[in-house]
């Protein structure tokens, strides 16, 4: 039975946007409801306790917009909150975004040595080593905070001189050494980085491989979508070679478009600005959360 219900997306700010987009790229049939809480961002530097509540509302806000699934579009959040968020809405299926970055940044890398970056509360957690040691137990990582980059990449200049000076000084531990590269892949452990992908890769020179959690995510969403039989009407189990003739159910016709809405805690021209960035003009139109017309 298709599930015309939308997914939703939450992350502190903009950072999240990178998922969305790589879901919407995945499951373009999937209608989608994101809310960035710009008005309480940075989630990076806060109390577990604080991140744990602001993700509990946010969850709660979706769940009462009657989401199919809820992806976790912050390390930080996820870090913190993935597990509790489960346990308060067990009927709904919550994606993280650190587990699908670990397998990922497990499988790039050649010499077993991986570096993150993510905000202080992800590195806090632990979360990443855990899961990359899940992985493989014999990779080393190599984790260094980075909040000090989120503000600067929430305002939006990518290309500032201030921007860059500051991801020189975060990289600096991950730069080659006389005896070689300390690592071979980075993963960027926070949301908000893959905004800044080039300028990172740029830095960091051609031998490290930089690998974010964005794509990875859209995988494992397009994963539990189809295992709990939650596809939206239109959607195809099949692929564009073979869509249905070897076994697989012909999709249902669509009968309506799929919808995308954004939300945003704080200023909508901010989030509208750097939202166009990212999605180009054809992108949803932001509005203000809570929205008097949810
Ligand atoms: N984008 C978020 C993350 O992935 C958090 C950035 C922040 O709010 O500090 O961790």
């Amino acid at each position: 039975m298709p599930d015309a219900r939308p997914i939703g997306f939450f992350d502190s700010g903009v950072g999240g946007l990178t998922v969305l987009r790589a879901a919407q790229g995945r499951l373009p049939g999937e209608s989608t409801i994101y809310i960035g809480d710009t008005a309480r961002h940075p989630y990076g530097t806060r109390t577990d306790a604080e991140v744990l509540a602001f993700s509990e509302e946010l969850a709660d806000a979706l769940v009462a917009r009657d989401v199919k699934a809820i992806v976790i579009a912050c390390n930080t959040a996820t870090s913190v909150a993935l597990g509790h968020l489960r346990q308060r809405h067990p009927e709904i299926p919550f994606i993280g975004v650190v587990r699908p970055g670990a397998a990922a940044a497990t499988l790039a890398t050649r010499t077993g040595r991986i570096g993150v970056i993510a905000t202080e509360a992800t590195v806090r957690s632990g979360a990443y080593f855990a899961a990359i040691k899940d992985q493989n137990p014999a990779v080393q990582v190599l984790t260094r905070a980075a909040s000090e980059l989120v503000p600067l990449i929430e305002a939006g200049d990518f290309d500032g001189a201030e921007l860059r000076d500051a991801v020189d000084l975060v990289l600096a531990p991950f730069g080659a050494t006389v005896s070689g590269p300390r690592v071979d892949t980075l993963l960027l452990g926070c949301t908000h980085f893959p905004l800044i992908k080039r300028l990172i890769s740029t830095a960091l020179g051609e031998s490290i491989a930089v690998v974010d959690s964005a794509a990875a995510t859209a995988t494992t969403l397009q994963e539990v979508i189809s295992v709990n039989h939650l596809e939206a009407p239109g959607s195809t189990r099949g692929t564009a070679a073979d869509p249905g003739s070897a076994g697989h159910k012909a999709p249902e016709r669509a009968a309506v478009r799929p919808t995308h809405r954004l939300f945003t805690t704080g200023d909508l021209e901010t989030f509208s600005a750097l939202a166009e960035r990212l999605f180009g003009e054809k992108g949803p139109k932001a509005e203000p959360f809570p929205s008097a017309n949810p």
